[in-house]
C-alpha cells in the first residue's frame, strides 16, 4: 500500500511505497530534493514532520540530535511512512526540482582501470548505448560490483556528452571493500551495475565566475563541470583550487592545461598541504581552503556558482571561506564523500 506524502512549502505530492523512505520515492519519481550520504550520518535532507506517522531507521545523532528529533525533526533518507505525511522542507532547490531525472538502475561493465597516481585510480564504465542513462555534470551515482556485490558512491569525471562511458577518479584504500578490488579483483569486462544519478552539486546555468574547490579523487566532479563547460562552449571565468598532500598525488595536469586554453579567463591553482620537499614545488602549500582565503579576493567573485568536493572536513572549512569571499550561500554546492560505514554507531530512533 502506498502513502501520499505532501512536501511543503513546494505544495508536491508524490507515492511513497510500502517500507521505503521519502527519499528514495522521490529519487524514483524524479524528485531532487536536498541530499548527501543517503544513509542518516549528513544532515543534508533534514526536514520537519507536520503531519502523519512514520519510523525513523537507524541515523547518526550527529545528522540528527535527540533533542532535533524531539522537535520533530526528520531525516527524509531514514524516513519511512507509516501513513499520508505532510513534511515541511528546511532546504531546497528549486532549480533542480524541475531539472531533476528519476533515478533508475542500469547494467554495465568495467571497461577500463588505469593508475593516475599511486593511490587514484581511473575507473571506465561502459554501459549500452541505448541504456537511456542521462546525468548533469557534477553529479554522482551508486557503484555496485556484481562479482562482490559492494554498493558504493562515485562522482563522474566524465561528461553528460558520453553518457554510455563514465569515468571515475577512485581513491583506494588499504582493505577498502571497493576502492580495492581496483587493485586487482577487478577486471575489463565485469558486470557493474550504476545506480543513478544523484547530487546537487552539478552545473548550474548563470553567467558570473565559476569558482571550483576540490581535494584528491574530489577533484572528479570538477572536472566533469570544466569539461562539460568546455564541450557546451561555455566562457565563464574559472578559478580551480585543488588541493592534495605532495607532488606525486598531483595528476592531470596537462588535461587541465589543455582544457584552460578552452577559456578566456581560466586560473588553475594546485596546492600542497604535505610538501616534504623530495621533489621541486614552487606553487602554493598549504590546506586549499587557506589557499581560496589568500588567493579570492572579496568582490572579484559577486555572483559567481561555487563547487566543492571532497572530504567533509574540506568541505567546511572552505565553505565559510567562499562566503566570506561574498559568494551567497545559495550558489555554493557540494558533494562531502563520506564514507560508507558510520563515522559514529548508527542508532534507532
Ligand atoms: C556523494 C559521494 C561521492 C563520492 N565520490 C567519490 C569519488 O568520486 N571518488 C572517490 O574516491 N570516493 C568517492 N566517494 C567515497 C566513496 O563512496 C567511498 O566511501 C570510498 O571509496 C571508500 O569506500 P571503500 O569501500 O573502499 O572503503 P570502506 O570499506 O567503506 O572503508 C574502509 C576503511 O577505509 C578508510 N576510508 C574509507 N573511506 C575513507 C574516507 N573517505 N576518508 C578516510 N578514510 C576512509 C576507513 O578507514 C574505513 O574504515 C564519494 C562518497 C560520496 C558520499
Ligand atoms: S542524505 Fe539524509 S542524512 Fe545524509
Amino acid at each position: 500500500m502506498a502513502h501520499i506524502v505532501r512536501l511543503e512549502p513546494i505544495g508536491v505530492e508524490m507515492e511513497v511505497n510500502e517500507g521505503e523512505t521519502v527519499l528514495h520515492a522521490a529519487f524514483r519519481q524524479g524528485i531532487m530534493l536536498m541530499h548527501g550520504c543517503k544513509e542518516g550520518q549528513c544532515a543534508s535532507c533534514k526536514s520537519i514532520l507536520l503531519e502523519g506517522d512514520m519510523d525513523l531507521m537507524k541515523h547518526s545523532t550527529f545528522a540528527l540530535p535527540d533533542y532535533e528529533r524531539e522537535q520533530d525533526y526528520i531525516l527524509l533518507c531514514r524516513t519511512i511512512p507509516y501513513s499520508d505525511l505532510v513534511i515541511e522542507l528546511l532546504n531546497y532547490d528549486e532549480e533542480l526540482l524541475k531539472l531533476a531525472i528519476p533515478v533508475k538502475s542500469y547494467p554495465g561493465q568495467v571497461a577500463e582501470i588505469t593508475p593516475l597516481t599511486h593511490d587514484i585510480r581511473r575507473l571506465v564504465v561502459a554501459l549500452a548505448p541505448e541504456s537511456g542513462f542521462r546525468f548533469f555534470a557534477g553529479q554522482y551515482v551508486d557503484l555496485t560490483s556484481g562479482r562482490h556485490q559492494v554498493t558504493r558512491s562515485y562522482s563522474m569525471a566524465s561528461t553528460p556528452q558520453t553518457p554510455d562511458r563514465l569515468e571515475f577518479l577512485i581513491k583506494v584504500y588499504p582493505g577498502g571493500a571497493f576502492s580495492s578490488l581496483l587493485d586487482g579483483d577487478l577486471k575489463p569486462g565485469d558486470p557493474m551495475t550504476v545506480t543513478g544519478p544523484y547530487g546537487i552539486c552539478c552545473r548550474r546555468q548563470g553567467e558570473g565566475p565559476v569558482v571550483l574547490v576540490g581535494g584528491g579523487s574530489g577533484m572528479a566532479p570538477l572536472l566533469s563541470i570544466v569539461r562539460d563547460m568546455a564541450e557546451c562552449r561555455i566562457d565563464r571565468p574559472v578559478r580551480f583550487f585543488y588541493g592534495v598532500r605532495n607532488v606525486p598525488d598531483l595528476f592531470y595536469l596537462d588535461e587541465i592545461a589543455t582544457l584552460s586554453r578552452r577559456f578566456r579567463h581560466f586560473d588553475f591553482v594546485p596546492a600542497l598541504s604535505a610538501w616534504d620537499g623530495s621533489a621541486p614545488w614552487q606553487g602554493e602549500t598549504g590546506y586549499v581552503h587557506e589557499v581560496v582565503d589568500r588567493r579570492l579576493q572579496r568582490g572579484e567573485v559577486d555572483g559567481a556558482d561555487a563547487y566543492a568536493s571532497g572530504p567533509p572536513p574540506l568541505i567546511d572549512a572552505v565553505i565559510p571561506v567562499l562566503r566570506m569571499k561574498g559568494i551567497d550561500v545559495d550558489r555554493i554546492y557540494f558533494d562531502k564523500f563520506f564514507q560508507a560505514s558510520p563515522i559514529e554507531p548508527a542508532r534507532d530512533a
